[in-house]
């Protein structure tokens, strides 16, 4: 089953949102398989978003990232990256869609609340840079068995 990297940004822990988060994952059927608060360093950032490195936005990103530690946690489940994707919404969370955690709790493009790995090489990347291996869990979960079918639950 794939693994994605979520964090609760600065903006969403300070407003609160954590346990909101947390329960929308769970009702989904999604496995929480690590969790722990990190404090973003500008080393992790330059990681992170190495992609954002030359946007005129990125200073202001660090200083956001770096404002207080975030929550990060690794889901799992089939097809997981995609599945949270929908969970979370677009970047611009004025025009994220009503349902959607931007589209229900948040108005800007940067101060959005939550980050959600967007591929399998970013949700690599992203596990490798906060997340020691010892920090990942592997475990059974009753109610797999209900939540996908024999054929899926395997995969
Ligand atoms: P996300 O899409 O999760 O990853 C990149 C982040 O950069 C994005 O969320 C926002 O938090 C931030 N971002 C994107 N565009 C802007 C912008 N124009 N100004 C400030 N921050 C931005």
């Amino acid at each position: 089953m794939e693994k994605t990297v979520v964090l609760v940004k600065p903006d969403g822990l300070q407003r609160g949102l954590v346990g909101e988060i947390i329960h929308r994952f769970e009702r989904k059927g999604l496995k929480l398989v690590g969790i722990k608060m990190v404090r973003f360093t500008d080393s992790i950032i330059d990681n992170w978003y190495a992609h954002h490195k030359d946007k005129d936005f990125f200073q202001t990103l660090k200083d956001f990232m770096e404002w207080t530690p975030v929550v990060a946690m690794v889901w799992q489940g089939l097809d997981a990256i995609a599945a949270v994707r929908k969970i979370v919404g677009i970047t611009k969370a004025r025009e994220a869609e009503a349902g959607s955690i931007r589209g229900d709790f948040g108005m800007s493009g940067s101060n959005n609340i939550i980050h959600a790995s967007d591929a399998p090489e970013s949700a690599e990347k992203e596990l490798g840079l906060i997340f020691n291996a010892d920090e990942i869990f592997d475990y059974d979960s009753v109610t797999d068995l209900l939540i996908y079918s024999k054929e899926e639950v395997g995969k």
